[in-house]
């Protein structure tokens, strides 16, 4: 075993991560009904060359291969996500043909010996709801705990994990206070209900999972260290509310019963008996909490006169109380991120510290962006520095374990390049390399180099 493999404790689980609607494609193909995201991308100007996602990369018929190039590579779980307006296309009326799809992949796995981790919602809201006030609406969380019912009714007996919700945090943050995401809302500070309304979603679904005998109920938040850019008491005072808002807003509820700060609780605008009560059910008892780490971000205090505009690719309105700025001196991927392996260590020690007894943690989602060429004339995708984004994040998920964090997993996103959301496909997470023009997948070094590190792990509960 060579001493240059990041080995992690026995009975580790390594996956590969995707979601729906950027991989399958066929957004037309058999009843599936539209989603908030079919909506955006056809709008000009909100993705990068005017890109869609009607193909993606077609996994709804290549789904058999895709498969395959999962379980050779000997992970022992794939995260996917169910595609909600496939499986109930006006939100109320089942579509046979689509549950009928993911009884196939699920299937599939199985037989492949990879468990699947399904998440409930990744983003792709049924347009017909968002019509209908999208998560500004209450009544969006009771129809998210129907579509639960419905999935846990058809796949339960073959499926024991779960993931209720993607990264809460980025679709209200993106799609509802800022435009960058579906559905392109700019609300601003009014978008908080639309945070507390995913929340009670989750709760709402762990409960109707648990009523249906689901082994394990997890969650997928996204979470980074805050770094103030300066010592400054103004720059503390503003990175700490910025980790409130896109932070501990969305782990504090599930795992203290609270929200971080009065000022959220005032913003989502529900009374605080209704309040209280959501908050019962939003904290109802995990198994396990996933955490996707990409990077740490570095906030200061606005300082005055100073232009923002343009200093990151997402433009933050003037007058909020924060600024993000780019962390000084870093490497960083092609999409133009810091790679800062040590800021996953310190956000699994913090959340660790921050919740004691808090359940097992799973690193739901991790990897980077590079602009992978295609094959050589060998076949051959030479991404090495994917490679050591991955071998630096997996020893920094070791020094986490090494410092007492419980983590169980860790997954990479991405299984293969794919639709990176208003990025368009310019931007490659995948192990696996998609041609853009004729989709015919080809395993990256990358991909090798993860079922070498698989092979090496000391042997261990595989269940
Ligand atoms: C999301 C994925 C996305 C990835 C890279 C996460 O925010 O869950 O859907 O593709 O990061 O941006």
């Amino acid at each position: 075993m060579s001493a240059t493999v990041p080995l992690l404790p026995a009975g580790f689980r390594f996956g590969m991560s995707t979601s729906a609607f950027q991989i399958e494609g066929a957004t037309d193909v058999d009843g599936r009904g539209p989603s908030i995201w079919d909506t955006f991308t056809a709008r000009a100007g909100t993705v990068r060359h005017g890109e869609n996602a009607t193909v993606a990369v077609d996994h709804y018929h290549r789904y058999a291969e895709d498969v395959t190039h999962v379980a050779d590579c000997g992970v022992h779980d794939y995260r996917f996500s169910f595609a909600w307006p496939r499986v109930l296309p006006d939100a109320t009326t089942v579509n046979p043909a689509g549950l009928d799809f993911y009884d196939r992949l699920v299937d599939r796995l199985l037989a492949a010996g990879v468990r699947p981790v399904p998440t409930l919602y990744h983003w792709d809201l049924p347009q017909v709801l968002e019509d209908a006030g999208g998560w500004l609406s209450r009544d969006t969380a009771y129809a998210l705990a129907d579509y639960a019912t419905v999935l846990v009714e058809r796949l339960g007996d073959r499926i024991r994990d779960w993931i209720t919700m993607n990264e809460m945090s980025v679709h209200a943050l993106y799609g509802y206070a800022l435009t960058e995401h579906a559905p392109g809302r700019g609300l601003g500070l009014a978008a908080l209900p639309a945070a507390h309304h995913q929340l009670l979603a989750h709760g709402l679904a762990v409960q109707v999972l648990r009523e249906h005998s689901a082994a394990a109920v997890g969650v997928a938040n996204q979470h980074f260290p805050v770094l103030p850019a300066s010592d400054d008491v103004a720059d503390q005072m503003a990175a700490a509310l910025f980790a409130d808002l896109t932070n501990w807003c969305y782990s504090d509820p599930i795992l203290r019963g609270e929200y971080p700060n009065p000022l959220i609780r005032d913003g989502i605008g529900t009374p605080d008996a209704v309040l209280d009560r959501d908050l019962a059910v939003i904290g109802t008892p995990l198994d396990f909490y996933g955490v996707n780490y990409y990077e740490p971000t570095m906030i200061e205090s606005p300082r005055a006169g100073k232009d923002y505009r343009g200093v990151l690719e997402v433009d933050i309105p003037d007058g909020l109380p924060f600024s993000p700025v780019p962390v000084p001196d870093v490497a960083r991927t092609d999409f133009g991120w810091a790679i800062a392996p040590g800021g996953l260590t310190d956000i699994l020690r913090t959340l660790h510290e921050r919740y004691p007894g808090m359940p097992p943690v799973v690193v739901t989602e991790n990897g980077a962006s590079f602009h992978d060429p295609g094959p050589d004339p060998t076949g051959r995708i030479a991404d090495d520095r994917r490679i050591a984004f991955l071998d630096a994040h997996l020893r920094a998920v070791g020094d986490a374990v090494a410092a007492g964090v419980d983590v169980r997993g860790y997954y990479v996103w991405s299984a293969m390049d794919n639709f990176e959301w208003a990025a368009g496909y310019d931007e490659r997470f995948g192990l696996v390399h998609v041609d853009r023009t004729t989709l015919e997948r080809t395993r990256k070094d990358s991909w090798y180099w993860l079922r070498d590190v698989i092979a090496a792990q000391p042997a261990g509960a595989r269940s």
